[in-house]
C-alpha cells in the first residue's frame, strides 16, 4: 500500500491496526524488527528506515536493523554515540525529533553517513518505549517529497508503540522458553554434585574416596560454571542485545592462542595438533573476544569428539570474497542424518554423551555469532573418520 496526502488518516490506521496484529505474532525478532522497519519507511514515505536498540547492560545505542541494511551491511551492530547523535537526543529527552535539514543540525551524527556511503538528508526518530522503559529509537530517513511532517509523527509513534511491545514480547518469549530449557539442563549436574556432597559426609571414607570425591566435585562446578557462562551468552545473542566490538586483527596469533589453550588437553590423549596458515593471509574485522569462543568451542570438540593417538589440523586460507579457517579431525565423526542439527540448541549426536560431557550449546552459540558477522559455518563429516568444521568471514565486511 502507497501513502500519499490522498490516503486518509482513517486508512492509515486500519492498515496499522493489520500490521500491529501481524507483528505481535511475530516472535523472531530479527524479522519483527525487518518487517517494522519497512513498515514505517512506507507509511512515512521515506527512503529508509532503521532501528537502534539499547544495550540493557553497557547501555550502548547501536543499529539492530535498517531497510537498507542488506546493501550497507557496515551498519549491523554500529555504535552511536549517545550524547552526539540525533538517536542519542531522542533517547535522552524521550520525544519525538523531526529534523529536515540534518546537515545543519548539531545534534546529526555524520559518521554514519561516512561509513556507509548513505547521505543522510532528513531524518524522523521515535523514541521506543516499553512500560516507562526506553528501549530504542525508530528512525525514518529521507522523505521522498517534502519534508517529515507532525502527521508522520503521529502515526510512527503509534506504530513505535506497537513496535516496542512486539520487541519486549518476543525478548520475553525467547527468554521463557530458554529458561525452561535450561533449568532443565541445570538438573543433572546438580543432582550429581548433590549426590557428591551426600557420600563426602559419610563418616567411613577412606582418604583416597575423598580425594576423588572432591575431584569429581570440582569437575561438576566447573561444568555448571561453564554451562551458565553458555547460558548467559545464548540468552544475550537471541534476544538481540549482544554487542559486537569489531576490530581489524591478524588472524594467526588468534589461531596460536586458541590452540595453546588445548595442547595440554590433546597431549593427555596423544592427539597431535598442527597450523597450516599462507604467510600472505590478510586480516580480518571481527569481534576478536566473540572469534575466538567460535575456535575454542570447535577446538574443544575436535578434542573431545576425537580419539586416543588421533589429530587436529587447524587450516587457513581465502576464496574470492571470504576468508575460512577450517578445523579438522579425525575422531568419531558424525552420522550424516544427525548433521542437520548440530547447530541447534541442546543438541547432541547419537552416542557423544558416553564419549565427553557437554552441554549441546557451542555450536549454537558459534552459529549465531558467525551469522551476526555475516559469515557462514559448514560441516563435512564421515563416521569413524573425522569431521571438519569451516568458518567463512567476509573479506570486506565494510562497502
Ligand atoms: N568435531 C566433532 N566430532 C564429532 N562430533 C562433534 C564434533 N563437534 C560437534 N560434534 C557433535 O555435535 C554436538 C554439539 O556440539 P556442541 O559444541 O554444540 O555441544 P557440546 O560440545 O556437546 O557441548 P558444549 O556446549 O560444551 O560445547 C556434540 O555433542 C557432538 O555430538
Ligand atoms: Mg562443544
Amino acid at each position: 500500500m502507497a501513502f500519499n496526502s490522498e490516503n486518509n488518516l482513517l486508512q492509515q490506521y486500519q492498515y496499522l491496526i493489520g500490521i500491529s496484529r501481524d507483528l505481535a505474532s511475530t516472535l523472531d525478532l530479527d524479522s519483527l524488527l525487518s518487517k517494522i522497519v519497512s513498515v514505517a519507511a512506507e507509511m512515512s514515505g521515506a527512503e529508509a528506515a532503521s532501528i537502534l536498540l539499547l544495550d540493557e547492560s553497557s547501555q550502548q545505542l547501536y543499529f539492530q536493523a535498517a531497510t537498507n541494511i542488506e546493501v550497507l551491511p557496515a551498519m549491523h551492530g554500529m555504535v552511536i554515540p549517545r550524547d552526539s547523535s540525533l538517536a542519542g537526543w531522542v533517547i535522552k529527552n524521550r520525544t519525538p525529533v523531526i529534523a529536515n535539514d540534518v546537515e545543519n543540525d548539531r545534534r546529526h551524527y555524520p559518521n554514519v553517513d561516512q561509513e556507509t556511503g548513505f547521505a543522510t538528508r532528513s531524518l524522523m526518530g521515535i523514541p521506543l518505549m516499553a512500560k516507562d522503559e526506553i528501549i530504542g529509537v525508530l528512525e525514518t530517513i529521507n522523505k521522498r517529497e517534502g519534508g517529515f511532517s507532525q502527521p508522520d509523527q503521529d502515526i510512527i509513534t503509534i506504530l513505535g508503540a506497537q513496535a516496542a511491545i512486539a520487541i519486549q514480547n518476543t525478548r520475553m518469549f525467547h527468554q521463557s522458553d530458554l529458561i525452561a530449557e535450561m533449568v532443565h539442563e541445570l538438573r543433572t549436574p546438580l543432582s550429581s554434585l548433590s549426590a557428591v556432597a551426600g557420600l563426602l559426609a559419610r563418616p567411613d571414607l577412606s582418604e583416597d574416596q575423598r580425594i576423588k570425591l572432591v575431584h569429581t566435585l570440582h569437575t561438576e562446578v566447573q561444568r555448571l560454571n561453564s554451562m551458565t557462562t553458555s547460558f548467559l551468552d545464548l540468552a544475550r545473542l537471541e534476544s538481540g542485545r549482544m554487542v559486537f566490538h569489531k576490530s581489524i586483527f591478524p588472524v594467526q596469533p588468534l589461531i596460536e592462542e586458541c590452540l595453546n589453550l588445548y595442547e595440554s588437553q590433546a597431549a593427555e590423549h596423544a592427539i597431535s595438533t598442527k597450523i597450516d596458515i599462507p604467510p600472505d593471509l590478510p586480516r580480518i574485522e571481527a569481534d576478536r573476544d566473540e572469534l575466538k569462543q567460535v575456535l575454542l568451542n570447535l577446538i574443544s570438540n575436535a578434542v573431545k569428539y576425537n580419539r586416543p593417538g588421533g589429530s587436529i589440523l587447524l587450516r587457513t586460507g581465502t576464496n574470492e570474497k571470504e576468508l575460512f579457517i577450517a578445523v579438522e579431525d579425525n575422531g568419531s565423526g558424525i552420522p550424516e542424518e544427525e548433521i542437520p542439527h548440530l547447530f541447534e540448541k541442546f543438541f547432541r549426536a547419537s552416542g557423544t554423551k558416553k564419549i565427553a560431557p557437554g552441554t549441546g550449546l557451542g555450536l549454537s552459540i558459534c552459529a549465531k555469532v558467525i551469522a551476526a558477522h555475516r559469515g557462514r559455518i559448514t560441516v563435512t563429516s564421515h563416521p569413524g573418520q573425522g569431521s571438519t568444521f569451516t568458518v567463512y568471514l567476509p573479506l570486506k565486511p565494510a562497502p
